[in-house]
């Protein structure tokens, strides 16, 4: 089942059938800059874990492990005393009572999934990404590269292959992943696939970075940019498990202070969430990505322009690509997951066939 709100802007793809077969779920400073060489490569080990970088950028679930039901389990002190959100329906209404400012917490989306329960999972219509229909609601998988762990306490799913071997699940959770909402949305291609070589801009602390990891598998590579030293610090101690990411702690708008750790790549994901984003992303196309490679970029309509539609701003950030040689071939947003937000999906430098 579609989700409510997802709309595409665009398509150049005809399209039949449902949109959604993978069903529905629904700082501080950063340290001092290498002086004596352009590039600085891959960010150092966190200099100290304990200290100051608890937890992802946006609050992670309280309590995933325990019980899927009652929303504050360890009782709710203070001012959050919010309404339960309505968690057994899916992906109705990300903030039932209107939630504004930064107490933004996502929803439990994975919370249909108990640890240990039964699951029948499928492959999804993209590559490398499964979904799995339980009973209550439907979720997006990836398997896991490095089993028996969590990357933002999401829930994870085993099963067991005929064979007797046993292949983990991490639910990706599209409240925390615009890539994840994208694909739950119906986009048509995300183009990460196993084995692909993959620039990731705006990698904050991994969440996503993680998943995308899973996907392109031990044969594929994540290059991934984070300017920020807190999530960059997350984000490395994420990578020291999974060794087909490459943290690199530097500025996107630089791309030659780390040209020398990037190889050419089939796809860059961006989501930087930055006004000159589409500027940023062709910038690093004209680095790496290869000659008919592909993009894929969120776009947060108020980061670009508040006073505007988010349409307007969708559509200026498309112009502004196609003036770079990146033609977004179809465009979506990324409701409900994300208010105001769409992503835009393209090819680089294709050349246009002549119709004669
Ligand atoms: C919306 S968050 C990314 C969330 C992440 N993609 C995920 O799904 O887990 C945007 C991130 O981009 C980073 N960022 C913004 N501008 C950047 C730049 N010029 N270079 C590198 N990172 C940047 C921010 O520090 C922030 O962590």
């Amino acid at each position: 089942m579609p989700p409510k709100g997802a709309s595409f802007i665009w398509s150049e793809t005809p399209r039949g059938g449902p949109r959604n077969d993978g069903g529905m779920i629904r700082g501080r400073r950063p340290p001092p800059r290498n002086n004596v060489g352009m590039i600085r490569g891959p960010y150092p080990p966190p200099r100290n874990n304990n200290i100051g970088i608890r937890g992802p950028r946006r609050p992670p679930p309280r309590n995933n492990n325990v019980g899927i039901r009652g929303r504050h389990p360890g009782g709710v002190r203070g001012h959050d005393r919010r309404p339960p959100q309505n968690n057994n329906v899916g992906i109705r209404g990300r903030h039932p009572g209107g939630v504004r400012g930064h107490d933004r917490r996502p929803p439990r989306n994975d919370r249909g999934i108990r640890g240990g329960q039964k699951a029948l999972i499928m492959s999804h219509r993209h590559e490398g990404v499964f979904y799995a229909k339980t009973g209550k609601e439907d979720v997006v998988l990836t398997k896991n590269m490095v089993p028996g762990q969590s990357v933002y306490n999401e829930k994870r799913i085993s099963n067991q292959n005929e064979d007797g071997s046993k292949v983990e699940y991490r639910i990706w959770n599209p409240y925390r992943s615009k890539l994840a909402a994208a694909v739950l949305g119906g986009v048509d291609n995300i183009w990460i696939v196993p084995g692909a070589r993959v620039l990731y801009l705006g990698a904050a602390s991994g969440t996503s970075v993680s998943h995308v990891s899973d996907i392109v598998g031990p044969t594929g590579v994540v290059y991934a940019v984070e300017f920020s030293a807190r999530p960059a610090r997350e984000l490395v101690t994420m990578a020291q498990k999974r060794t087909n990411i490459i943290p690199i702690f530097e500025d996107a708008r630089h791309p030659a202070k780390y040209r020398m750790l990037v190889g050419m790549v089939d796809v860059i994901f961006s989501d930087i969430a930055q006004p000159d984003q589409a500027r940023i992303l062709s910038l690093n196309a004209e680095y790496f990505l290869k000659v008919g490679g592909h993009f894929v970029i969120s776009i947060k309509a108020n980061c670009i322009d508040s006073t505007k539609a988010a349409d307007k701003v969708y559509e200026q950030v498309r112009k502004e690509l196609r003036a770079h040689q990146l033609k977004a071939r179809e465009g979506i947003t990324l409701d409900p997951y994300e208010r105001h937000h769409a992503c835009l999906v393209g090819d680089y430098r294709v050349v246009e066939k002549q119709n004669n």
